[in-house]
């Protein structure tokens, strides 16, 4: 439970150490539902100094832990799971609460992330080095032999966003700490305390002490000199592309790997079965409200089929479940994290408006909650064509013909995922072939999952690749060591 890791004050401490620790200045952030407006509790504000000692700290237990034994190190990653399924309810209710997830999905992120822990722990075992022989290489001779094994970087900060607070967390933690590194991890502020009790478990599990640190406080205040610090020596992070930039123009000769924003594109041909193609673009645009680096953020449909897949949509939206989770159960669209979010989701609707789209669902606003909305007869010249919403809001784009999809697919400055829907295998591959994204899905709305699988943004939404196996070998480095025979 959370309320362990607090204070009679409702104030979360930190861990250093393996310590829950009172924060040392005083200074807390207080987080509040965006469901009730309550507070749920506080968290740190730490000083630099206390996130130098964070910092300082894992390098030193870094020293130890790279050379705990694999299997010791996989068996707490299958503790760490096995106690994450027995605490999912009291951590999804405060995911739920946290960030404004329905219950059920709130339950399947910790579920969910319970899964990748095993699997990550699964795939650490298959992870071996190789042999090389000298003489393959012209002039080269059979004395001489390399082993190349897998190494640890060090320290790996790994900071997370408000949308997936324990699974996004996790997927940075579990295969850095399997790949023998100790983890700083800064949580999103919405959503730290689902990160800490996370992290509790970990704890819980019997990770030694320094493995993992946390360092909490506004990114906008700590974060420069987190990502800056010399003793950090891999960045994870997952956010917004103008966080992602900043970070990779401050860091110094150490590797970062991203999971940015995006402006996912479902591409519908005209022999797409078009039951299945609403039925999977509404569930890919509007789930958790849209605030999902994977939801379909546009439609790009050609003529002949655009006014009968629009109806289509029109009627999947009319099914879905709009509002409080704590209300309506199962809920679909949720209000939004905070009313900054829901004013740039408006401003998207109103600029789209002004210049000529047409509202066919929706348009509506309640506090945070925006109504799940449909714009058909988007065009270029609208902000909504371009910009990620992170909100309920699904422009449509009426074109010609394939290519005239392909070329505004590519005209973003996203690359994350698209979608193209078609019974004709040959387009589907004509298609996929030509998008400039990490993952093409084909008569699917844009994933993640499943969790092994490549997983990469390119242009704007991302630099190199998360998935169990690449998470790990983008923690983890080669090493070779040259055994040079004399008889
Ligand atoms: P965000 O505002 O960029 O924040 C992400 C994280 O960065 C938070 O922990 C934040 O801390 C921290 N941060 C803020 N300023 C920082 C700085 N100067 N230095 C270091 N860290 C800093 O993103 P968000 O609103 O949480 O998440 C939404 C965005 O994430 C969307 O653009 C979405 O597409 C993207 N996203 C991408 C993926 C993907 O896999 N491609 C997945 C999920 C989300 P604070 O909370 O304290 O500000
Ligand atoms: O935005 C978070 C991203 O990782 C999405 O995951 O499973 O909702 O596609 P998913």
């Amino acid at each position: 439970m959370i309320n362990e890791i607090k204070n009679s004050n409702n104030e979360c401490k930190k861990l250093l150490n393996g310590q829950w620790k009172e924060s040392e200045n005083g200074d807390y952030i207080e987080i509040f539902s965006p469901l009730t407006n309550s507070s749920l509790g506080k968290v740190p504000a730490m000083t630099k100094e206390e996130v130098d000692e964070a910092i300082k700290n894992s390098k030193e237990a870094q020293k130890q832990w790279r050379l705990i034994p694999m299997h010791t190190r996989v068996e707490l990653l299958y503790k760490v799971a096995s106690l994450l399924e027995e605490q999912a309810d009291h951590l999804a209710e405060l995911v739920m609460m946290e960030v404004a997830k329905d219950k059920k999905s709130a339950k399947s992120e910790v579920l969910r992330t319970a899964d990748l822990i095993r699997f990550t722990a699964d795939t650490a075992k298959t992870i071996q080095g190789e042999h090389l022989q000298g003489d393959t290489f012209p002039g080269g001779n059979k004395n001489k032999i390399g082993m190349v094994t897998r190494e640890p970087l060090g320290v790996v900060l790994a900071i997370s966003p408000f949308n997936y607070p324990v699974n996004l967390a996790a997927s940075k933690i579990a295969p850095a700490l399997v790949g023998g590194n100790t983890v700083v991890f800064k949580p999103a502020t919405q959503g730290s305390l689902s990160g800490l009790y996370l992290v509790k478990i970990f704890e819980e599990a019997g990770l030694p002490p320094g493995v993992i640190n946390t360092v909490t406080g506004k990114g906008s205040v700590i974060g420069d000199y987190v990502v800056t610090h010399p003793d950090i020596s891999f960045i994870n992070f997952t956010g917004s592309s103008e966080i992602g930039a900043r970070i990779s123009q401050m860091s110094k000769m150490i590797h970062v790997l991203m999971e940015l924003g995006g402006k996912d594109a479902a591409i519908v041909l005209k022999d797409a079965d078009l039951d299945l193609t609403a039925k999977n673009i509404v569930s890919g645009a509007f789930a958790y409200s849209g605030q999902r680096c994977t939801a379909i953020k546009r439609v790009l449909v050609v003529d002949e089929v655009a006014d009968a897949l629009v109806n289509k949509i029109k009627i999947e939206m009319e099914k879905l479940k709009v509002g409080n989770p704590l209300e309506l159960e199962a809920a679909d669209v949720v209000p939004l994290i905070d009313a900054n979010s829901a004013d740039f989701v408006e401003g998207l609707i109103t600029d789209a408006v002004e210049l000529g789209g047409k509202v066919i669902v929706g348009g509506k606003r309640e506090g945070n909650l925006i109504y799940p909305t449909l714009i058909d007869d988007v065009t270029k010249e609208m902000r909504v064509a371009w910009e990620e919403p992170f909100g309920p809001v699904l422009p449509v784009i009426r074109v010609k013909d394939a290519e005239e999809a392909i070329t505004i697919a590519n005209e973003s400055e996203y690359g994350l995922q698209s979608s193209v829907f078609t019974n004709n295998i040959n387009d589907a591959f004509y298609v996929a072939n030509k998008l400039e994204v990490g993952s093409v899905q084909v008569n699917n709305k844009t994933e993640r999952g499943p969790d092994h699988f490549p997983f990469s943004g390119i242009k704007n939404s991302g630099v190199g690749v998360q998935g169990i196996r690449y998470s790990i070998e983008a923690m983890t480095r080669l090493k070779s060591t040259v055994i040079n025979l004399n008889k």
